[in-house]
Formats: structure tokens, sequence, C-alpha cells
């Protein structure tokens, strides 16, 4: 699908609420699958990834079903049964790396698939310790389809050579049917929603500073309400700050400190953002904040701030352009490693803009401010998140642009362009 975006002249203004977190939806089904009895998730995203491993549970044979569009119920024997045919995870990564720490412990084997970006995705990072944990798992060079046969687990010590909330999260799962102990660290904080969810939901779970440790344990069936995605936000956020004459309030967004690094970015740039209210709901933080148009500075992104913003990173790259001066982003080279090479994807599509962006090895400089002309056509290389961000671009672009593949953005927010329209004026 070939989306318009044309130059906005009035500004965003109003209200809206942000829908379910992505990461916090995945780890809702595969943790209530993981619990014997009945579990309810409510504001349960709407997303594709979601909804892929929301399947993948109901081949394995746990009971889930739709109570309302955005409530799930999630009724488990708090085991799993063996499917004949292949798991597809589809697009999404968080589906293919955390289910293979869930099934390498079962008794039985399975096999995991994906579509052509995931089966590109580095699988390495998980196969490797889970083999040190005792996992028996064949792949196509590292790279899905992955098969997985059943064994029995014993407990690691691993350090994470990159933080990957990802590959610690699988860890963690295949710990809690491991014997003894498996401890995961990691250079610097990732985003915990999986340390918070397991211990809510009563698992043996322990973290010091940058590592946690899991024992053996059985989740107790809870009630789940999902916080407001902050990456789907992020959007927002930034077209706020530079479409001028823009002032929104969103609401409900998810506010776990280990994701608010677009936050931190805004207020280094000298944005003018305000979180109005915070509360906590089901073990996270959620809050609202309210965003207007800003004069913005460059700044410099890198080390231990880089997981707490690394899905933002091309809508990030955006914002830089309307920001004076050097915006320097290093430290970020695993950002090659997801939907699309987010370096190389970013860089191209907003030079095609006008923007002033090279590339880095591990990251890229935009200097700024430049006008973004537009006027052409851009690709979203099958990446929500880039499709999503040149979206954001457009609004500011002199003769608008059109993106090719911009039905990707239903992979992690459907809902972004109709929310959108509600917003611009
Ligand atoms: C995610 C972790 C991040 C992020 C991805 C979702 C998760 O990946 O990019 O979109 O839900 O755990 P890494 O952990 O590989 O950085």
């Amino acid at each position: 699908m070939q989306k318009q975006v044309l130059k906005n002249y009035k500004g965003l203004s109003g209200v809206i609420k942000i829908p379910a977190d992505k990461s916090v939806s995945h780890r809702a089904i595969m943790f209530s699958s993981l619990a014997k009895g009945k579990s309810l998730i409510r504001n349960f995203s709407k997303g594709q990834d979601p909804n892929s491993t929301l399947k993948i549970f109901q081949q394995l044979g746990v009971n889930i079903s739709f109570k309302a569009s955005d409530i799930v119920e999630v009724d488990s024997s708090g085991s799993l049964n063996p499917s004949s045919l292949p798991l597809c995870c589809d697009n999404s990564g968080t589906t293919m790396r955390l289910i293979s720490g869930i099934l390498a412990g079962q008794k039985f084997n399975s096999v995991l698939t994906g579509d052509e970006s995931l089966s590109k995705r580095p699988m390495k990072r998980i196969i490797e310790p889970l083999k040190a944990m005792g996992a028996n798992i064949e792949s196509d060079a590292n790279h899905a389809p992955l098969k997985i046969y059943g064994s029995d687990l014993s407990g690691i010590k691993y350090s994470l050579p990159i933080a990957s909330a990802q590959v610690k999260s699988c860890l963690l799962l295949a710990g809690l049917n491991a014997d003894g102990i498996t401890t995961v660290s990691e250079p610097y904080l990732s985003r915990n929603h999986t340390e918070l969810m397991l211990k809510y939901m009563g698992a043996d779970i322990e973290v010091d500073g940058l590592s946690v440790s899991v024992k053996k344990s059985f989740l107790d069936a809870k009630e789940i309400t999902v916080c407001g995605d902050i990456s789907s936000a992020a959007y927002f956020i930034v077209a706020a700050l530079i479409v001028p004459g823009s002032d929104i309030i969103l609401k409900n967004v998810g506010l776990n400190p280990t994701r608010c690094g677009i936050i931190e970015v805004v207020e280094a740039m000298g944005g003018d953002i305000k979180i109005l209210e915070k509360k906590e709901v089901s073990g996270e933080l959620v809050g609202d904040i309210r965003i207007r148009y800003s004069a913005l500075k460059g700044c410099r992104i890198s080390g231990d701030i880089i997981p707490r913003l690394i899905d933002e990173l091309p809508v990030i790259a955006v914002l830089a352009t309307q920001a004076d001066g050097e915006t320097v982003v290093s430290d970020a080279g695993d950002l090659r490693n997801k939907e699309s090479d987010r370096i190389v994807t970013t860089v191209s599509e907003l030079k095609k803009l006008g923007a002033n962006i090279d590339e880095k090895d591990d990251g890229f400089v935009i200097s700024g401010k430049s006008t973004l002309c537009g006027g052409c056509e851009v690709e979203s290389y099958n990446d929500h998140r880039l499709a999503m961000s040149l979206y954001v671009a457009g609004l500011i672009s002199q003769k608008g642009i059109s993106i090719n593949g911009f039905e990707w953005a239903g992979i992690s927010f459907p809902e972004f362009d109709e929310l959108f329209s509600s917003l611009l004026n």
C-alpha cells in the first residue's frame, strides 16, 4: 500500500489514548499460557506481532479466546501440547526468541518458522546460551527455521555481550523449567517487562543490579492490564515537537524507566514534554504526557541509554533533522539486526527527503536544522518502524511524500493512521 503524506500547516492538537504495548502483550499471552488456570488480559494489542504469539499458543493447545476486541481469556492446564505443524512467528523476533526459551525445555519437539525478514535475523544469540543449558536446537546456519528438540535443561550463569531484552527473556523463560539457578547479566539494563511480569505472577525471580536469577517456578494465573506503548507514543511525541503550533496530550503511556530513553532525549534537546500523572498498573508505570512544539538542539545518544530507546531511533533521527546542530547516535550497531538494517534504511530514506544524515558503523550523525523537501517516494523496507517514522517526516516535508509498503505499520500499530488523523487539523 502506498501512503501519501502532506505537509501539515496547523499542527497537532487534542488528546488520544495510546494503544497497548507490544512487548507487554507478547509476555502476557506467553506467561498466562504457562500458568495453570484462567488469566484475563485487558487492553491486549491489536498489532500483528502479539497476535502471532497468541496463535502459536493456541496451536500449543492453550485455550485462548477473545471476550471483547481487546480482552483475551487464557485458560491453560499449565502445560503445553506438541503441534504437528510448524509454529509460524511471522515477522516477530520477540515471538521467536522468547518462545525458543519456553520450547527448549518441553517434553516434545517443535519447529519455529518466520517470514523473509525474520528468517534473516540472527538467532545465534539465543541458540548458543540455550545449548549451554542443555537445549538441542537445529537451525539453518543460526537462522530460522529452528528445530527445537525438547530436552532437560540446567541453569547457567550467562553474560550477554550486548543488552537485549529478547535474549535475557529467552534464557529466563528457559530457566523457569531448568534445574538449578539461571542467572543472566547484561552490560546495560534492557527493558525489564519479563522480570516485572514474572514477579507479578509469582515466579521465583530476583534482580540484583544488572543480573537476574530465576529458579524453576510455577506461575499463577492473573488479571493483566496492558499499558500503552511508549514506542507507539514516540511518533506523536516527535510529530508534536516538529510540526509548528502543536500541543497534544497522550494518555495511558507506559512509563517503565527501561523504556523512557526518548523522554530523556527530548528533554536533553530542549523539547517541551511534561509528565502529567503517573500510576502503577499490573506492575508497570503508566501516565499521561503533554508535548508542545519546541525549538530543539542536537545531542549525543550513546551507551546505556541505547536499550532504553532502541526502537525509537528511526523516529529520533527524524526529530534530529529539526534540531540545531549535530545529533550523534553511537553504540547502536544492533539496529542493523532489526526488521530491516535500520541504520541503512533510516539514512537512505531520510537522505531522499533532503536530510543531512550520514551512516556510521554503530549509528548515524545528523546535522540540522534542515528543510525536508520531499516530493518523492520512500520505502518502508517492510519495516513497521521505518514506515511510521517516514510518515512523521512527511508532515514537515515541503512537497509531501509517498511511502511504499505503509501497511507494515500494522505489525505493531494498526490504529496509527486513524489516531494521527484525529490530531491533525
Ligand atoms: C523487545 C526487545 C527489543 C526490541 C523489540 C522488542 C522485547 O529487542 O527491539 O522490538 O519485547 O523484548 P532486543 O532485545 O533484541 O534489543
